[in-house]
């Protein structure tokens, strides 16, 4: 295997800051070209991406395919009963007979360990679709729409993200943007759903930005820009955290008019979609005019046509 490490797009905290923003400015870029109705720019022109998807998906697979067409390629949808990765064919093998016929991989997985596998055994690069561990490309799509809403990414006293759930993989890709970027992060959870302690101590110990993990969400999202949410449970994890769906319901962890009102008239709301409306989430909030979740998932595309160009060096 010939490939640098930059060319996988793994986890935020792979990259320094200056090639985060680097790709954030080109994703505006880009997206500025392709709302003109402009189709002449085709830097994927003659090459193909496979793209794995062991778990269900909306956003991630229509918007790395339409995004790989619209800027020239061609992308192969390769459901959950097509490849069987691991069961009908281990990782290792999967990763070395993709990279003889496609120019990149793109990959939605269980265990974290097969992206990674992935990487290892494939000779052309690698993007992380969503593990059980972390959502870069999501996170990628919220910086780009929080540089476009909010008006910026950065500062520990300018900027609050407040997110309010389960400690999941969404919250390790704010954990491990933070490790990177500026800005005050807080994670208000229920006992017993806090996010993976090494990744928090990882962003800590980055020490660039303010890292809360909380289980009060009341008091967590006084003065946020930002109050994110996502399922309580995730693809995967359905029946393990039946219980907490439970509890969260009875404790009132869900974000509602009076949570937004604490929150204050400057917050946005953000959810990575797909939402459980009535569960994590309340119709009226989503509906809001202060919601800005489909800018969000219109913003995968873009962020992901400018981890592709980086990923293929382009
Ligand atoms: N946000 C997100 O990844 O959506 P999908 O599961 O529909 O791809
Ligand atoms: N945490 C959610 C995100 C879905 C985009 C999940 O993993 O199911």
């Amino acid at each position: 295997k010939e490939k640098p490490q930059w060319n996988d797009f793994l986890h935020i905290d792979d990259f320094d800051k200056a090639t985060i923003m680097k790709m954030l400015d080109r994703a505006a870029e880009v997206k500025a070209l392709l709302k003109s109705g402009e189709r002449v720019y085709l830097p994927f022109k003659g090459k193909t991406m496979a793209m794995i998807f062991a778990k269900p998906s909306m956003r991630t697979r229509v918007s790395f395919e339409t995004g790989f067409f619209l800027l020239g390629g061609h992308a192969i949808y390769l459901g959950p009963d097509d490849i069987q990765m691991g069961k009908r064919e281990e990782t290792r093998d999967v990763a070395r007979v993709l990279s003889r016929y496609n120019d990149v991989i793109m990959a939605r997985v269980f265990a974290h360990q097969d992206i990674l596998d992935l990487a290892k055994y494939s000779s052309v690069p690698v993007i992380n679709g969503l593990t059980d561990y972390n959502h870069p490309c999501q996170i990628m799509a919220d910086a780009l729409t929080m540089i476009e809403h909010v008006g910026q990414l950065e500062g520990t006293k300018k900027l609050q993200v407040v997110y309010v759930g389960d400690g999941n993989n969404i919250v390790h890709s704010w954990l491990l943007l933070a490790s990177v970027v500026p800005f005050h992060f807080v994670c208000a959870c229920p006992k017993g759903f806090e996010p993976d302690q090494k990744t928090v101590e990882k962003a800590r110990r980055a020490g660039i930005s303010k890292i809360e993990i909380t289980n009060d969400p009341k008091e967590a999202v006084r003065g946020a820009d930002v109050v994110y949410s996502d399922v309580w449970a995730s693809m995967g994890q359905k029946e393990l955290h039946f219980e907490l769906n439970l509890s969260l319901i009875d404790s009132n962890w869900q974000v509602d008019e009076q949570l937004m009102k604490l929150a204050g008239p400057r917050a946005y709301f953000m959810h990575c979609l797909p939402a459980e409306r009535g569960v994590e989430v309340t119709d009226a909030v989503i509906e809001a005019p202060n919601s800005i979740v489909f800018a969000q998932a219109e913003n995968r595309m873009h962020a992901q046509n400018a981890i592709m160009l980086h990923a293929l060096g382009l």
